[in-house]
């Protein structure tokens, strides 16, 4: 079924100057982008965010990495776009991370860890319509 998922192209990434490289392997796999922006996150959008972690060790360092610098959030749609986005990314420990994938490729570390991307159809809906209005999306 045609989905939609969020991308987020994290600080990390966009302080390497590879958000083209990034998005090109998305549209490669036939990933459109439907909305997309830059936005430099404070802590109680990136806390809020990541809520479901807010009780784990590594949520105050998530917090802090992914408010360090300008992040890119994205809607993707296509073809399983949750789990064809999580096959791009790789593992979250870009150590365990596939050859050719974008964590193994472009990720240092857990928390740097590149890109997120939502994991389920459900947590997609919810963090799309986090950071995007419905006039915001601009399918094809
Ligand atoms: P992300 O997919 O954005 O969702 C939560 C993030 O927490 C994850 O990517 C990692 O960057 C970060 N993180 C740091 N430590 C851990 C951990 N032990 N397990 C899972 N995620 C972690």
């Amino acid at each position: 079924a045609v989905e939609r998922t969020l991308s987020i192209i994290k600080p990390d990434a966009v302080a390497k100057n590879v958000i083209g490289e990034i998005n090109a392997r998305f549209e490669k796999a036939g990933l459109n982008i439907v909305a997309m922006k830059m936005v430099k996150l404070d802590d109680e959008k990136a806390g809020g965010f990541y809520a479901e972690h807010k009780e784990r060790p590594f949520f105050k360092d998530l917090v802090e990495f992914m408010t360090s610098g300008p992040v890119v959030v994205q809607v993707l749609e296509g073809e399983n776009a949750v789990m064809a986005n999580r096959d791009l990314m790789g593992a979250t420990n870009p150590q365990e991370a596939a050859a050719g994938t974008i964590r193994a490729d472009f990720a240092n570390s857990i928390d740097a860890n590149a890109v997120h991307g939502s994991d389920s159809t459900e947590s997609a809906a919810r963090e799309i319509s986090y950071f995007f209005a419905d006039e915001e999306i601009c399918p094809r």
